[in-house]
């Protein structure tokens, strides 16, 4: 895209500020009231900003693990490459604990590590510059595959289209630009007048604080609805595509994404509405077979009983149930946007295609 893109797609949601050994992270969790960095140096604040959503989006949460190794390797007292090894996969271990399901955290912190690797034998100070220019080399490869999926999946709209779209997957889930939001961006400066509706996303409001928020700050013309409200706009004929990110494909095309894709999905197949997933190559699992493969974090009760209240909403010690994120059936998916084309089924035969695409 373009350098004199829509303004708001110019903001980062994680930047390394090398000479304070320190992680810019915008805290998301504090959106759409307060934009806040947060300054993060100990492992700990990497590990926690991960784990409490402050940073969050397969495509970021990658990004900031990458920095945050870099980081934790940097502040090594090691001697030697065998020592700073030890070290850099004690905090590799560290931080691939934060959280389970989107696969670019394990994708961007294995990257690393093959990086770590192949630079063995040269001085530690070169071994951590070669970690320093991986990281960013990551953040600067999303950018280029968030642009290139926006591209692709822009070439499946048109004009005037009502467009559904779940959870956050937007310029603040990536490096920027966003992957299901990136061709609403490219369709917005050529003039394709879509109409986005963004659902809350309960429990934790992705789609409310974050996609509401973004999507309007770059003069998108955006609806926010209730989760239960997909049904009725789509029923009304006001939506012609469903558009979302993903946390981790199984290699038979099922898809992990925000707990209430799949049910957005089963709606859109009844009302004879594409349903399209934009997915970098790095949310695509091909070592999971299928979604039952895919492991599903399992989160706080506070995040539907208290968490947005003044009071809790529901009674004391209540039991919940508070997964993270569903499984989409590759059968409800009318195809797969990546960054080297758009993949349709069978995806255990497209998707390998991929990858071998340039
Ligand atoms: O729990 P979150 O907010 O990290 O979940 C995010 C999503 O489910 C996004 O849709 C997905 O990571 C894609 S972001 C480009």
């Amino acid at each position: 895209m373009e350098n004199n893109r829509t303004e708001f797609t110019m903001i980062q949601s994680v930047m390394l500020d090398d000479a304070n050994d320190t992680l810019l992270i915008l805290d998301q969790t504090l959106l759409p009231n307060e934009k806040v960095y947060l300054h993060v140096k100990e492992m700990k604040d990497v590990w926690d900003a991960i784990y409490k959503l402050k940073v969050r989006g397969a495509p970021a949460i990658g990004i900031a693990a990458a920095y945050g190794l870099y980081l934790g390797t940097k502040a090594s007292k090691a001697n030697t490459y065998q020592e700073l090894q030890k070290d850099f996969i004690e905090v590799k271990t560290y931080l691939a604990s934060s959280r389970p399901t989107a696969v670019n955290l394990f994708w961007a912190l294995n990257r690393m590590e093959n990086r770590f690797l192949q630079e063995a034998g040269k001085t530690l100070a070169a071994v951590k510059e070669a970690l320093r220019q991986e990281a960013e080399e990551i953040r600067e490869e999303d950018e280029r595959v968030c642009e290139s999926i926006g591209k692709h999946a822009l070439s499946l709209l048109k004009e005037n289209w009502g467009i559904l779209t779940h959870c956050n997957a937007g310029t603040i889930a990536t490096a920027k630009y966003g992957t299901a939001l990136a061709p609403i961006y490219l369709g917005q400066e050529q003039g394709y007048n879509f109409k986005i509706y963004a659902d809350e996303t309960r429990p934790l409001l992705q789609g409310a604080r974050l996609t509401a928020w973004e999507l309007k700050e770059a003069g998108v013309d955006v609806t926010l609805i209730c989760d239960n409200m997909s049904s009725i706009v789509m029923k009304e004929g006001k939506v012609q595509a469903v558009l979302v990110g993903c946390d981790r494909v199984a290699a038979n095309g099922d898809t992990a994404n925000k707990i209430g894709t799949s049910g957005v999905a089963i709606l859109a197949k009844h009302y004879g509405i594409p349903f399209y997933v934009c997915s970098p190559l790095s949310t695509i699992d091909l070592e999971c077979k299928t979604g039952d493969d895919i492991h599903i974090e399992l989160r706080a009760d506070e995040e539907i009983t208290s968490q947005w209240y003044e009071k809790p909403m529901a009674p004391k010690d209540v039991q919940v149930y508070n997964p993270a994120f569903d499984v989409t059936d590759h059968s409800l998916i009318t195809a797969i946007v990546t960054q080297n084309g758009i993949a349709y089924a069978p995806f255990d035969e497209s998707l390998p295609k991929m990858f071998a695409q340039k």
